[in-house]
């Protein structure tokens, strides 16, 4: 049962309208700011896509969805929200102008997240005035309805109480959290996307091989083994019975050999932007973008369901959380509750409660955090 009362999306595009999905699919009312004439058209897209796919995860029927409604302003939206996620675009003075207002209007006692990709959020809570104590980084991958990881960060200001709400609060829609220990710029998940996407303009680049070609050299490889097991666990499998040790003293001298481009970066100019366009266009074999996004989230609720029966059928990986998850929204449906009464009985009990205790001490105090 979720623990919050009614939230508010700052920005509907492709990850906030994922946010207002996994909510609202599980019973939570939301209130969304978003400037775009069409952002309501966009969210009902993504909406319709994260159903067809939450129908397939619980085919019993789904939760009584929570009511969404536009607001004027990002005041309006997040008056008597006690959960805000902001989801616009990735500048720091835009993030410090919606934050600072955000921060005027919400209730002192709610926690914001923000999706950002990769700013500190040291560098964005400066603009929260009133309670920068409360600002954590959610950073979510898309999309968001389905792929159940947040990166949790905290800032110099953030409390470690709003840290453990956030927790609460994430792993309340589905989703698995994991705090990042010391605060850096693109957090853990998009350094490692970072390193892979540098090496792999070089290799388009250089003509070693096709957008296609290095796509098909992760789907029918190692891309499997990641999903499951990641990095660390698939490498100490693949040191054979002496594990992890026997694959590093094999494997470690190649650090040195040039088996990467990681330091150098590829000019991204138009040649470049238009080679990967092309090869792109191809490999699309004329799939529109939502008819790939179906084909993707088909797909990703088949690997959960699979992973989910593994492991003598407790689950194992995404694949357990996904069967505590489906379960989860199957008991929530069978009860049919009001949003707004599973929220009341639920915020009698207390998580969010917590936050009131950063919120109300005012000053801000350095967290535990790096
Ligand atoms: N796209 C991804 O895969 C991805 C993944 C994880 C995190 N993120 C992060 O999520 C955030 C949003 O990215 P996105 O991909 O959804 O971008 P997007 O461009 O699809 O959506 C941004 C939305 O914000 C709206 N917006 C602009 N100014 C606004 C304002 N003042 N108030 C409210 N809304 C405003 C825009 O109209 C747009 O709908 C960024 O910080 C990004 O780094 C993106």
């Amino acid at each position: 049962m979720s623990i919050i009362n009614k939230a508010a999306a700052i920005g509907g595009g492709v990850i906030g309208a994922g946010w207002v999905a996994r909510l609202l699919l599980n019973g939570i009312d939301v209130s969304i700011f978003d400037p775009d004439p069409e952002a309501s058209r966009k969210v009902s897209e993504v909406m319709k896509g994260a159903r067809r796919a939450y129908k397939q995860m619980v085919p019993g029927g789904l939760p009584k969805e929570g009511k969404l409604t536009f607001a004027k302003t990002i005041a309006e939206a997040v008056v008597d929200a006690d959960f805000i996620q902001e989801s616009v675009p990735e500048r720091l003075d835009l993030k410090h102008k919606v934050l600072a207002e955000i921060d005027a209007h919400a209730p002192a006692n709610a926690i914001v997240g923000s999706s950002t990709s990769g700013i500190k959020p040291t560098d964005m809570q400066v603009a929260m005035k009133k309670h920068p104590e409360r600002l954590v980084v959610g950073h979510p991958f898309n999309p968001v309805y389905l792929l159940p990881l947040v990166e949790i960060v905290g800032g110099d200001q953030t409390f470690p109480e709003a840290i453990e709400v956030a927790k609460e609060i994430y792993a309340s829609i589905g989703m698995k959290p994991v705090v990042i220990r010391k605060e850096i710029e693109a957090f853990v998940g998009d350094r490692l996307l970072e390193a892979a996407w540098r090496e792999a303009l070089w290799l388009i680049k250089d003509g070693i091989c096709t957008v296609e070609e290095l796509d098909d050299i992760m789907r029918y490889g190692f891309g499997l083994r990641w999903a499951q097991m990641g990095m660390f666990q698939v490498y100490r499998v693949a040191g054979g019975e002496a594990g992890m040790r026997h694959f590093m003293a094999q494997f470690g001298p190649c650090l040195k050999w040039p088996w990467t481009k990681l330091m150098d970066v590829p000019e991204f100019n138009d040649e470049l932007v238009d080679l990967i366009a092309t090869q792109s266009d191809d490999q699309a074999h004329g799939l529109s973008i939502r008819e790939l996004e179906k084909i993707r989230d088909d797909n990703l609720v088949a690997i959960m369901d699979a992973l989910s029966k593994q492991n003598k059928g407790k689950g194992w990986g995404a694949g357990a959380l996904h069967k505590d998850y489906t379960k989860q929204l199957a008991k929530l449906a069978a009860k049919k509750p009001t949003a707004s009464k599973a929220a009341e009985k639920a915020k009698a009990s207390k998580p969010v409660k917590k936050a009131e205790k950063p919120a109300k001490g005012g000053k801000a105090k350095k967290s535990k955090k790096g």
